[in-house]
């Protein structure tokens, strides 16, 4: 029975029904469907944070596009960095088919209220780090995401699938980066060993808290945007880390892990880290915010060129018609 509060807020329950009825049934919810407000509002942040994400997540490789060791992978590189906006502008452009602009949302990231991965916010001080993020960042982003083309909201899912299709490229490029340098003198095998020592825990950290510590999880699952749990893409996650990592050579930074009869055994995460960088004191929270605040700023005349030139355009229309 519910109580006469919750009959109150469901304001329509033919078109409660209806959604229902879509999520049942493995259909997508469209954005002319109806749908709960919470629905909505969950889907504005999670689609808005990833959006941002992409976007603040060029930075720290955009940092070595000029210092690439070699012609071919500077192009690599740039294509790469080139493609993270694009999974940026298809995010951002899903967002606004919830009712929310790309101005609110680009003010709400340099504004510092809205968050974003905080994978993000650490340096990437040697090229062996281009590798360490393709391997370990991208990889835990494709684990994530592979799952949220099953999203139940449509604009969101299909932006996944194209989505997806790039992170393995990604994945597959800082796998090779990594190997190149394992196969290269003690010095470069020194530093892809410390890359991945120090991009290791974080990307552990990219799947969110524990089941047990992840009170919105279960309604997401409930509405099918979400398909599995934190907990099991993490452990999907090491399960296609370890083999990988014995093919380069290089050894996971984790003495205690190891395959326990039906799961991968790992140290405990440090979670007061996590919670630190995602209240935004990360050695780079600071860095990242302000440069983006910065390309905003000095992007404004493209902006203002932009919509007086398509006042011009219409004008010319209108004068033709
Ligand atoms: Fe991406
Ligand atoms: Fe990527």
């Amino acid at each position: 029975m519910m109580t006469a509060a919750q009959l109150a807020a469901v304001e329509s329950p033919d078109e409660q029904q209806a959604f229902d009825a879509l999520i049942a049934a493995e259909q997508r919810i469209e954005p002319r469907d109806w749908m709960p407000d919470a629905y909505r509002r969950t889907l504005i942040r999670q689609i808005s944070q990833h959006a941002h994400s992409e976007i603040i997540g060029m930075q720290p490789e955009g940092n070595w596009i000029t210092r690439a060791p070699s012609l071919k992978r500077k192009a690599i590189l740039m294509a790469k960095v080139q493609d993270e906006a694009g999974h940026g502008l298809y995010l951002y452009s899903a967002a606004q088919t919830l009712g929310i602009t790309r101005d609110e949302m680009t003010q709400q990231l340099i504004d510092g209220k809205a968050k974003y991965s905080s994978i993000f916010n650490y340096p990437t001080p040697t090229w062996a780090d281009m590798g360490a993020i393709g391997w370990l960042v991208d990889g835990a982003a494709i684990c994530n995401q592979v799952p949220l083309c099953r999203a139940s909201y449509g604009p969101y899912g299909r932006a996944m699938v194209r989505i997806c299709k790039e992170e393995s490229f990604h994945q597959r490029q800082g796998f090779e980066i990594l190997l190149t340098l394992m196969q290269g003198t003690e010095a470069q095998r020194d530093m892809a060993q410390d890359a991945v020592n120090r991009w290791y825990w974080p990307s552990l950290m990219m799947f969110g808290p524990p089941d047990d510590e992840s009170p919105n999880s279960a309604q997401s699952m409930a509405w099918k945007i979400k398909r599995f749990s934190n907990d099991e893409l993490r452990q999907r996650f090491v399960g296609m880390l370890v083999p990988q990592a014995e093919i380069l050579g290089i050894t996971l930074p984790d003495p205690e892990l190891h395959w326990d009869e039906d799961h991968w055994h790992t140290s405990e995460i440090d979670w007061t880290e996590f919670h630190e960088v995602l209240s935004g004191r990360g050695p780079m929270n600071g860095t990242r915010l302000q440069n983006r605040r910065a390309a905003h700023e000095e992007g404004a005349w493209v902006r203002e060129a932009a919509v007086a030139y398509a006042a011009k355009q219409a004008k010319k229309a209108e004068a033709a018609a």
